[in-house]
């Protein structure tokens, strides 16, 4: 399946990547200052929850999530919905119980739904899979400063249509100015004002595709939060050890060290 599926990705890139590659045009992403961003950055559980909602309403209909379990909804850190709200989010969709030998409601313990459309790639990793900046000319600073750009690639992406569509072997491509080669397969799937959110967050379309590539760099990388915590605890234990090695270093040395040689 997974096979299949990355076969009909990869034909519908290598078909839109034509006329393009020859263009040589790389696409152009925008920096977007995300809350998960640098050593202390959190993801924004109202941002992902929101986010959630527009894959839900909207990116579903196409895109699966096969390798998030449903469960880690609940997770401190990611989009924490309550106990009783995963469990109905997930019996909304039905899965193959060989067991039973028929469709049930998927509990949270099953997964999300694979992809209901083919040719559209699995987004459980696609923020990690995609990186949003390069160079300049490979010495991978921008990735420094900037980070490496997955979610801004995805938030890209959705607000990255011309309006410009054109048909090639049966397939319409739409001109879109972040996609590498710069005529994707995928219609416009957001406008603004596409869901309704119940924070009253802006729906503009700069804000919903901020909030779901922010909810696709957490069911890429959920325990992002738990790895910077690691880093910083490993830092400060690297100084307050440092510290103490070079006060006994000093001490150690110091009846000899204060000594004139006799020669
Ligand atoms: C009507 C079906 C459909 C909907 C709805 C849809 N997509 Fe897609 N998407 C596709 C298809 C088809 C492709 C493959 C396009 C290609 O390779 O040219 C794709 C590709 C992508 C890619 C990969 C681009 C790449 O670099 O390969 C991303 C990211 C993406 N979609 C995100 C989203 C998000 C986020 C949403 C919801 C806001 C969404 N899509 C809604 C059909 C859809």
């Amino acid at each position: 399946m997974l096979k299949k599926l990355s076969m009909a990705a990869l034909a519908a890139l290598s078909l839109s990547a034509g006329g393009a590659l020859a263009a040589g045009d790389a696409g152009h992403i925008h920096d977007v200052d995300f809350s998960f961003e640098g050593p202390f950055g959190k993801f924004d559980q109202n941002q992902l929850q929101r986010g959630l909602q527009v894959y839900t309403e909207v990116c579903s209909a196409c895109h699966g999530m096969r390798y998030v379990p449903l469960r880690t909804l609940a997770d401190e850190g990611g989009p924490h919905l309550p106990e009783d709200q995963v469990r109905a989010y997930a019996a909304q969709f039905d899965i193959y119980d060989a067991e039973l030998d028929e469709d049930r409601p998927r509990k949270p313990t099953d997964h999300f739904p694979e992809s209901g459309l083919e040719s559209a790639p699995d987004l459980s990793l696609m923020a990690k899979a995609r990186a949003g900046f390069s160079g300049p000319y490979g010495t991978g600073i921008n990735q420094l400063v900037k980070g490496m750009g997955g979610p801004e690639y995805i938030a890209s992406i959705l607000t990255g249509y011309t309006g410009e569509e054109k048909e090639e072997a049966g397939t319409t491509f739409y001109e879109n100015t972040a996609f590498p080669g710069g005529w994707i397969a995928m219609a416009p799937p957001l406008y603004g004002e596409d869901v309704e959110y119940a924070d009253g967050h802006s729906t503009s379309l700069h804000h919903e595709a901020e909030d779901v590539s922010a909810f696709l760099m957490w069911a890429a990388e959920p325990k992002m939060m738990a790895r910077k915590q690691a880093g910083l605890t490993g830092v400060l234990f690297l100084v307050v050890l440092s510290t103490l090695l070079y006060l006994t270093n000093k001490k150690l040395w110091a009846p000899i060290k204060g000594k004139k040689l006799d020669l």
